[in-house]
């Protein structure tokens, strides 16, 4: 049966190529997918010695470039100049299979250095977005990139907090981690997005060492935090939610609902049918963890000596407009500007749950719960 396939397969190679020859027309798309399907059945995948295959192994995979196919046939004819598609499909889609399996791919090539450009280059939310893939993969090499990268000490908190996360995806990672706690050398603003990954371990001893190492911050009844994980099983009160979020919680003096509240953040009118309640808890109380796009924070430093901070509203070659975390919108002109900061932390203060008890604070997320789009 297998050698009656195989057979059958030869054929079709020969036949196929047999007809490449002869036709005029070389470059038919349907032929080179049947040739590349033929050339996967037989395991034949070097193709190195063979001009014409290798062609139509090249021509096919254009065709089909960023599918699943893509991937998988990369991977088997072990195309290595594909890295830098592979590489934007990760920075597209690191939250899907596809994507995850293609960088999955640029590391079975070793090729460690492409991805760790990416890494270090100036694009966040490309760095960002490796990283986030990078956990996913869980693997040695993927683990070995993103402690490379945690020691590099990266540009933004964001990114350290979104390396960090991506390290305690994996057993061995929430290892290192934890001994980077025990030995106090884990960074203070990461100490509550570890702290929350750790606690939440399945791994009991790792979960105790976490218990003791990492603190998480106390609340306005000087109880320590419980774990998002522990918040989210909570019930709260949304009317007494509401009531905090415009007065005791100073939500609102950054944050619109509907016609109220000032506008430094984003609206969250719809905020219930965007984030889960998971990621609510984490935009209150980590707020640097993910800061929205559009919303980061830039200092401005000016020539005599000021500095402002806020979100940038717009920048031109004569002007740079901020608003600052009490609303006001400030012009300055750029000559008066001496440099230009973007922090890589959010406006939003970060310790928000000094305010409020634990109970005000699942009450407030109830609260944003109910805003939902009509
Ligand atoms: C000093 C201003 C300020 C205060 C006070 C403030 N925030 Fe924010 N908030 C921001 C800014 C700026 C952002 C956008 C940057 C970011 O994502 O961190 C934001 C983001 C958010 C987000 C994520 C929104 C999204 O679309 O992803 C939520 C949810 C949120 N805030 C809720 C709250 C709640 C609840 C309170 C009160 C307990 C609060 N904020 C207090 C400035 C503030």
């Amino acid at each position: 049966m297998i050698i009656r396939r195989f057979y059958s397969a030869t054929i079709t190679l020969v036949l196929v190529l047999g007809t490449s020859i002869l036709t005029v027309d070389a470059q038919d798309p349907a032929r080179d997918k049947l040739v590349v399907e033929t050339l996967v059945r037989l395991k034949r995948f070097d193709v190195s010695e063979n001009e014409k295959l290798r062609a139509s192994v090249t021509r096919h995979l254009d065709a089909i470039k960023g599918s699943a196919k893509f991937v998988e046939y990369v991977k088997s004819f072990s195309i290595k100049e594909a890295a830098p598609d592979l590489i934007k499909m990760a920075i597209q889609q690191p939250d899907e299979t596809i994507g995850v399996d293609a960088l999955t791919a640029v590391l079975s090539f070793g090729d460690t250095q492409a991805v760790e450009a990416v890494i270090k280059g100036e694009d966040s939310v490309a760095t960002v977005a490796i990283v986030n893939c990078l956990g996913k993969i869980g693997s040695k090499a993927s683990l070995d990139i993103l402690i490379a990268t945690y020691k590099s000490s990266p540009r933004s908190q964001q990114i350290l907090i979104a390396t960090t996360l991506a390290i305690s995806k994996t057993f061995p990672g929430q290892l290192f981690l934890i001994e980077q706690a025990e030995a106090g050398t884990l960074p203070k603003s990461v100490q509550f997005a570890v702290g929350n990954a750790l606690y939440a371990s399945i791994n009991p001893d790792i979960k105790s060492r976490a218990k003791a190492a990492i603190k998480l911050p106390a609340t306005a009844d000087s109880k320590p935090l419980p774990p998002i994980s522990e918040l989210i099983t909570r019930t709260g009160n949304a009317t007494g939610g509401k009531e905090l979020f415009f007065n005791k919680g100073t939500c609102a003096k950054c944050h619109k609902v509907g016609a109220d509240g000032k506008e430094v953040g984003p609206a969250l009118t719809e905020i219930g049918s965007k984030l889960s309640s998971q990621a609510l808890f984490t935009a209150i109380l980590d707020p640097s963890a993910g800061v929205s796009h559009n919303y980061e924070t830039y200092s401005v430093i000016t020539l005599d000596g000021n500095i402002l901070t806020g979100i940038k509203l717009s920048a031109t070659d004569t002007d740079f407009v901020i608003r600052t975390a009490e609303g006001i919108d400030k012009r300055l002109s750029q000559n008066d500007i001496d440099e230009v900061i973007k922090t890589g932390t959010s406006l939003m203060p970060a310790d928000l749950q000094r305010l409020l008890s634990v109970q005000e604070l699942t009450d407030i997320v109830a609260y944003l719960q109910t805003l939902v789009k009509d």
